[in-house]
């Protein structure tokens, strides 16, 4: 198989959790050169056996890279870990910010990106691990139309589809919010109406059953109700992070004059099952809220 060059191929994955790993070996995989960092490191060392190249600093991750790609677990962190990193950037580093943070930290991490020179792209993913380890995410854009190319071959080496939602930074962080409150209510109903079968005496197996093949089944309600069923709480989404996307969801709609009511009662299932211990597990466990 020949190997694809691409012209700027130098990139740094900022976060190796779930999706940034998954990113950084399809990355590799694919033509470029990837180093990365994680804060902690020894849960990045693995990588390496895919050939990426593992740091224990941010700023040896990123000197000599052309492009950074972060992949953490909020705003706060985002910032933090681009602070330390940026005594090595160079102005002029295209800078794509994968991490789902909100509205108000996008502008945060955007007006850090302008006064620093780095070219900013607002970056959020649909899909979850599977679909990360597959290279088939949905990458939901928005930046410059000048260097869209280059940043389109990184798309194409993690994703099955780019949506360019917007040359407006901002805008992808915006419809990654309203696509999580879909998520969230999937989420929840199947875990509900699973749990009320069984508190009804039904054998829950039966619900999916019913529903397999018609209107209401989509491939989403066939693995979630599968995962309960069979008792897997394999994170492919934390029930910890769902947390903060719920409450990210929450404070955006708020604030544009909407009433959520399925995320807020969503919320309060989700923290009740943190609080039961279930916070690192799939937020498919919100099954355990009591
Ligand atoms: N999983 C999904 O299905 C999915 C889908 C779409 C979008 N997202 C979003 O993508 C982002 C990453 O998700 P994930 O599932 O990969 O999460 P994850 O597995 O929980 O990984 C979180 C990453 O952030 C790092 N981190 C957390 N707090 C930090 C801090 N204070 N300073 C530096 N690093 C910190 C973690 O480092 P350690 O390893 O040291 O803890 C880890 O690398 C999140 O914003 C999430 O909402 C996730």
């Amino acid at each position: 198989m020949t190997q694809i060059v691409h012209a700027t191929n130098k990139i740094a994955v900022l976060g190796t959790g779930i999706m940034g790993a998954a990113i950084a070996c399809n990355l590799q995989k694919n033509g470029f050169n990837v180093s990365a960092w994680n804060r902690t490191y020894e849960k990045a060392k693995n990588l390496e056996e895919f050939g990426v190249t593992v740091h224990e600093y941010v700023q040896d991750a990123v000197s000599n890279a052309d492009i950074i790609l972060t992949m953490l677990k909020d705003g706060d962190s985002v910032l933090k870990v681009i602070n330390s990193a940026l005594p090595s950037l160079s102005k002029g580093t295209i800078w794509i910010q994968s991490s789902t943070v909100g509205i108000t930290a996008n502008e945060q991490l955007e007006t850090f990106a302008a006064e620093n020179g780095l070219k900013y792209f607002d970056a959020p993913v649909q899909g979850t691990k599977g679909p990360a380890e597959q290279g088939k995410l949905i990458i939901i854009a928005s930046g410059p139309l000048s260097d869209r190319n280059t940043v389109q071959s990184i798309f194409d080496a993690i994703g099955q589809r780019t949506v360019w939602v917007s040359e407006q930074s901002g805008m992808s962080s915006k419809l990654k919010l309203a696509l999580n409150s879909w998520a969230f209510a999937l989420t929840h109903g199947i875990a509900e109406s699973l749990s009320i079968a069984k508190a009804l005496g039904v054998d829950p197996s039966l619900v999916i059953d019913v529903v397999k093949g018609g209107p209401m089944d989509n491939m989403y309600f066939q693995l979630k109700s599968t995962a309960i069923i069979s008792g897997n709480y394999d994170a492919s989404f934390s029930l910890d992070n769902a947390v903060k996307d719920s409450e990210l969801v929450i404070d955006a709609s708020k604030r544009a004059g909407v009433k959520v009511d399925g995320v807020e009662a969503g919320l309060e299932r989700f923290k009740r099952a943190q609080q039961a211990g279930h916070g690192s597990k799939d937020m498919v466990a919100t099954y355990f809220a009591k």
